[in-house]
């Protein structure tokens, strides 16, 4: 360990701060802080900070921002339920490109779950359904589903190959739940784990918090760190020599995510789009979901911590929320377009800020749990790359069948949080049995009302559900189910339909 060129160092950039405790620390401790500290590019860390908070600074005075935002065009817009006479188009579409191989899947996994207050990944975490099947395997059951409708549907073998991206706090127990659960019937080869960078917290004047005497502060950089990931795991390398051309990247957390979503990626190819982003209208001001708008003219998302109410709430003629365009986390890139941002514009992407509340050690090494924002995160977004597009489009789909995510521990709010997400999935599935001709009946044989929607997310839907491998997106379920009476629950997996009674009609 060559403890004076590292104090040196330290000490250019400012941080010598870092070595205060350093006698005090056993062998062992001196050993981890030194690997840590020396893997570390201060200079490029200060950049990082000076730039963050400028943009910080300037985001601030929001007016500016808020008067500059424009709703995308409908001309840029396909939707699920406006332009029905189309789905089938983009849907073949979508599914010849994956039967040729040419599609790919990546999931944003590398976030701390710290709103759900779970230790592990939050792709591991069981809803509670009837099943108990984890977020993980919802995914790779649509996955080998989809593969099988479009080879059935063009008569090829095909791979939709699942890239993943962990972080330092996620890599490990990620891999270890995909190889104890035989990476739930998908090769091996077509798992591929990558890791996105861990950056420091850092104090309001820029200084790296040490949360302990030998120990820094790190968190991951934030899910636009997949760029930077990319690069350094050769991921764009990989699908290249895999022949991707479009790749679906989403996050770990909507239940009912549609994975390589062959009606998105049919509609974005059939646009000549490099990049696309699905959304659901936003009907609630205040709803944590960013917005997808122009900026100057240049597509970009307001993420919800960055609008102002006023502008969150403003209302078009037609009395809908003017910003309506509710960005769920789905976007769609060609493969070129990902290696023009990987070799050309990643530096150009500013970290956002924000202010948290980060235990750390003061200067006479006692642990600090503070009461109020101490220092800042910061973190690059996935869909900060809009503004590169050549030409963006954005598709928006019913928040019913595609969207319900989990952030929130059931204990904390009625949001999006395990019953909720339960309750979505289970409600879907129910609608998925009607529109395919199914009945419910009561203990006493009277139909139930054909109302699956809930009005309330405290209300029990009926329990329903109805596994990936038999139907990806309610498809395929008549033979099954049409002119059948069921109660709930109601199980339709690869074992077959499981009800507690059933009757033909
Ligand atoms: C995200 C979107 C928001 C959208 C909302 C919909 C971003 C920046 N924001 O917000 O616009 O309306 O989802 O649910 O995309 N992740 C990483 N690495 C990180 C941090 C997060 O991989 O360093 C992953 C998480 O594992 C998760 C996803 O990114 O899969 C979203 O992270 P989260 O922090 O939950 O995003 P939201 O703030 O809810």
């Amino acid at each position: 360990m060559n403890v004076s060129e590292l104090r040196l160092r330290l000490s250019h950039a400012g941080q010598e701060h870092l070595l205060q405790f350093w006698e005090e620390l056993e062998e062992a401790q001196q050993g981890e802080l030194y690997a840590e500290l020396q893997a570390m590019n201060f200079e490029e860390l200060n950049v990082f900070f000076r730039k963050a908070t400028e943009g910080f600074n300037q985001s601030s005075r929001q007016e500016k921002v808020d008067a500059r935002m424009e709703p995308i065009p409908r001309e840029v817009l396909g939707s699920a339920t406006r332009d029905q006479d189309q789905l089938q188009a983009w849907e073949s579409e979508g599914l010849l490109h994956i039967s040729q191989n040419r599609v790919a899947v990546l999931l944003l996994a590398g976030g701390q779950g710290t709103r759900l207050g779970v230790t592990y990944p939050k792709g591991m975490y069981d809803v509670g359904l009837p099943s108990h099947k984890t977020l993980f395997q919802l995914q790779a059951e649509r996955i080998l589903k989809l593969q099988q409708l479009a080879e059935k549907c063009h008569g090829n073998r095909c791979t939709i190959p699942w890239y993943i991206m962990t972080s330092g706090r996620t890599m490990q127990s990620t891999e270890e739940f995909f190889t104890k659960h035989r990476h739930f019937g998908l090769q091996k080869e077509n798992v591929v784990f990558f890791q996105q960078g861990m950056l420091p917290a850092m104090s309001f004047d820029g200084k790296i918090i040490l949360e302990e005497k030998s120990k820094v502060s790190m968190a991951p950089d934030g899910n636009g760190g997949l760029y930077r990931a990319l690069a350094a795991w050769d991921i764009v390398g990989d699908m290249e020599r895999r022949g991707i051309s479009s790749v679906h990247v989403y996050c770990v957390d909507n239940i009912l995510v549609r994975v390589a979503d062959p009606r998105f990626i049919g509609f974005c190819i059939q646009q000549g789009a490099d990049c696309g982003a699905k959304v659901v209208e936003k009907t609630n001001p205040t709803e944590p979901v960013g917005v997808v708008c122009r900026v100057d003219g240049v597509y970009q998302v307001v993420e919800y911590s960055e609008i102002s109410l006023a502008t969150a709430q403003r209302r078009g003629p037609d009395g809908r929320l003017l910003f309506n365009a509710g960005n769920i986390a789905n976007h769609f890139f060609t493969v070129p377009f990902l290696r023009d941002i990987v070799n050309v514009h990643e530096p150009q992407l500013q970290h956002h800020v924000a202010q948290k509340k980060v235990p750390s050690v003061d200067s006479q090494g006692q642990l600090v749990k503070p009461d109020r924002p101490n220092g800042i995160k910061m973190e690059k977004f996935v869909f900060d790359i809009f503004q590169f597009a050549q030409k963006f489009v954005v598709y928006e789909v019913l928040r019913e069948d595609e969207f319900s995510p989990l952030k929130n521990a059931d204990s904390q709010n009625g949001k999006d949080n395990p019953t909720t997400a339960r309750h979505a999935l289970m409600s879907l599935h129910h609608c998925w049995v009607l529109n395919a001709g199914g009945h419910f009946i009561d203990e006493n044989g009277c139909r139930l009302p054909a109302i699956p929607r809930l009005k309330d997310a405290s209300d029990d839907p009926i329990q329903c559900e109805v596994s990936p491998l038999i139907s990806y997106a309610g498809e395929g379920l008549e033979s099954l189910v049409a002119h059948r009476e069921f109660h709930a629950p109601l199980i339709i997996d690869e074992h077959g339909v499981h009800e507690l009674v059933t009757n033909g009609l």
